[in-house]
């Protein structure tokens, strides 16, 4: 036989598309199995989005991917608009990867009366870091994440470290509002020249990107003084980014995993070595955590007693 389309390659089969509740709720009930994960995104899928994919594929019977862009976690002056869109290369990823639902609603579905009334509150730890500079951000997107877990009924849920407040927060109002899901912590990925992916770096121009690469250099080096304690970390870091005077640093920090508060100069343990910056039009953030103390250094992901949120420094 010479006729290569006979060669019997299985393709993988596309998910199901829902773009409204009910047919969400036809997907899910189709569905095999109880054991449902979600990974949730704004699209624009990138190998980030793909490894929080992969993990949940290999742990649990069934993915939902959500695709939804919020407006209710963008801020007026903020990039809504030109957020990259980018539906049917996000498809090919979600094919690949072996996703079951891929659950796409438009703002009307997601908020048919408009901007809800009642939100999530982030509380303190919202107001901080990011909040800081992007006020409203975590309430609107705690609304949706609660939304979108009540919606999909995942029992698990995926998030990336590469959103470390996010994540600290979802963490918090699962616990604090006792919703039944387990959240997921899944390392940073990041391109081979350190730049951890984002869907807002294709806003960067190519001196932009040379020039934003002194985040995670700034964070390796935080990571390398580890063993030195606080003041050693935050200092190499710092060095690295006062070279680089494109970069408009907004924050870099060392911080307490659950309560964000600056490390004393005799905590031993995890913390989080979180920065931003603007580089050209682009607000990019990093962070890595990082073992305080002798033998210390960068970590992929808190360890979940770090985390146990009933921990202080
Ligand atoms: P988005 O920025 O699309 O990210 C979706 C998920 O992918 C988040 O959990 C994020 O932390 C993770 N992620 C992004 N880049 C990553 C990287 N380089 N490595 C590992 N994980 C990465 O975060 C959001 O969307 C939204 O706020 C959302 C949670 C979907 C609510 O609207």
């Amino acid at each position: 036989m010479t006729d290569s389309t006979s060669h019997t390659t299985e393709q993988p089969t596309a998910p199901v598309v829902a773009h409204t509740r009910t047919e969400l709720r036809a997907a899910r009930a189709a569905l095999t199995s109880r054991d449902v994960a979600v990974v949730m995104t704004m699209g624009a899928l990138h190998d980030g989005h793909a490894q929080l994919v992969k993990r949940a594929r290999a742990e649990h019977d069934h993915v939902i991917v959500t695709i939804f862009l919020n407006p209710l976690q963008f801020g007026p002056k903020e990039d809504l608009s030109r957020y990259p869109r980018t539906f049917d290369a996000d498809m090919e990823i979600c094919t690949s990867a072996g996703v079951d639902v891929v659950f796409a609603p438009t703002p009307d579905v997601v908020y048919p009366d408009g901007d809800p009334g009642v939100r999530i509150s982030a509380g303190p730890l919202g107001t901080v870091l990011e909040g800081q500079s992007r006020p409203g951000h975590f309430d609107g997107m705690l609304t949706v994440v609660a939304k979108l877990l009540h919606l999909t009924g995942a029992r698990t849920a995926y998030f990336g470290q590469k959103d470390a407040q996010q994540l600290l927060l979802i963490r918090r109002m699962v616990r604090d509002l006792d919703f039944p899901v387990e959240v997921v912590a899944v390392p940073t990925v990041r391109e081979d020249d350190g730049l951890a992916m984002s869907s807002r770096n294709t806003y960067l121009t190519e001196s932009d990107r040379e020039v934003a690469l002194c985040l995670s250099r700034a964070l390796r080096a935080g990571g390398d003084a580890a063993a030195y304690g606080p003041s050693s970390i935050r200092r190499a870091a710092r060095e690295v980014l006062v070279e680089e005077p494109l970069a408009l640093v907004d924050y870099l920090v060392l911080v307490h995993p659950t309560t964000l508060a600056d490390v004393p100069e005799w905590y031993r343990g995890e913390a989080l070595l979180a920065v931003a910056a603007r580089v050209g039009t682009t607000r990019l953030i990093d962070n890595t955590p990082v073992l305080v103390g002798p033998g210390g250094g960068m970590l992929d992901v808190f360890t979940p007693e770090a985390t146990s949120l009933s921990a202080h420094p």
